[in-house]
């Protein structure tokens, strides 16, 4: 019987997981009992196999009801995100660093094969000052406490791995979209909003200009990506047990033209640009990134705009 644990499986991108595991199982192996983990749950999904469990992940009574089964895959999702691990650094470091080394450390001697353990990093583990092109030998350099702690959660279940307790794998995750909603603040809630605005023939004023590079990749490619790394052959993986996730790279206003394609060509006159300097920095200014060590392992971005702005909006 196969045992999948998820955490964060409440937000946009475990949300997406779930659904996959449940309908296609994994790697050609049905699940038997998939253990979702987070903070509270709205509605989890009505199956028998699934076991939801309300807590927090620093909780070591929370992790050990979820690990009481044998398991055979987790896929470690949840995070206090940047803005708020920066706010709060207390709150940050227990959940993005702490529990992170909880869930690995909580694996030890649970048998063979070591369970495969899947950590969701993040492209803020570069930093701000990005070199003027990106590939899988840059040092990552965090600009935010949140950076730091998921480069160090790499760093852990690269350590985790060489011990035996897991069979790791992270996978650095760029801005994924399109997450529903009104972002919660969040400053690239844009790029995720233009999707769905242009959709619904809805006006949007975005805070970088139509010259903004970013990198991009759908939800549904993303979900592909978290399922490969935890059914590739282990002895393919790199001794970093880190990759980057290939991504599209393109503007804003290359977004606009694809979605005024899609939906219609007024759609264009709805998207007002207010460049903030600060955001186009944060989230609009991509050197050209190149992943071919992950791709050669089989990890894949969208392969065209089209593809992006469907899979984003499935
Ligand atoms: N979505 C992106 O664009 C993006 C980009 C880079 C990295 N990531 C990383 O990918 C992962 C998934 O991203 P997402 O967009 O689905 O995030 P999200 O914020 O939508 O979901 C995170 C989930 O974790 C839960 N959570 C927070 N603290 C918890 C705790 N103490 N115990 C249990 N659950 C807790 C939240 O309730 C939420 O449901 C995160 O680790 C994130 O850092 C995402």
């Amino acid at each position: 019987m196969t045992h999948v644990v998820v955490t964060g499986s409440e937000g946009f991108v475990g949300r997406q997981l779930v659904q996959r595991l449940l309908a296609d199982g994994l790697g050609g192996q049905p699940i038997g009992k998939l253990t979702l983990l987070d903070i509270g749950f709205a509605a989890p999904p009505a199956d028998a196999r699934v076991q939801a469990l309300a807590g927090s992940i620093a909780d070591p009574g929370l992790r050990a009801r979820a690990y009481r089964d044998p398991v055979d895959a987790v896929f470690h999702l949840a995070s206090i995100p940047g803005g708020a691990a920066e706010k709060d650094y207390e709150l940050g470091r227990r959940i993005n660093l702490d529990a992170t080394l909880g869930l690995l450390e909580d694996l030890r001697g649970c048998g063979a094969p070591a369970p495969r353990f899947v950590f969701a990093s993040t492209i803020a583990v570069y930093g701000e000052h990005l070199p003027p092109r990106v590939d899988e030998a840059t040092l990552p350099n965090p600009g935010l406490s949140y950076g730091a702690h998921k480069l160090a959660g790499e760093y852990l279940v690269a350590d985790a791995t060489r011990k035996g307790w897991v069979q790791g794998c992270s996978l650095r995750l760029p801005g994924v979209v399109a997450r529903p909603g009104d972002g919660a603040g969040m400053m690239s809630a844009f790029m995720s909003q233009l999707f769905w605005k242009l959709a619904a023939g809805e006006p949007i004023t975005v805070p970088v200009s139509a010259d903004g590079v970013a990198w991009w990749i759908s939800v549904g490619a993303c979900v592909d990506n978290l399922l490969h790394a935890a059914t590739v052959d282990p002895v393919r993986l790199n001794p970093r047990r880190s990759y980057q996730m290939p991504v599209l790279r393109f503007s804003v206003g290359e977004l606009v033209e694809a979605l005024a394609a899609r939906h219609g060509a007024d759609r264009k006159a709805l998207v007002r640009y207010a460049p903030d300097p600060f955001v186009e920095r944060l989230f609009a200014a991509y050197p050209p990134l190149a992943t071919p060590e992950a791709e050669r392992l089989g990890l894949r971005h969208d392969g065209d705009i089209e593809t992006l702005i469907r899979r984003a909006t499935a």
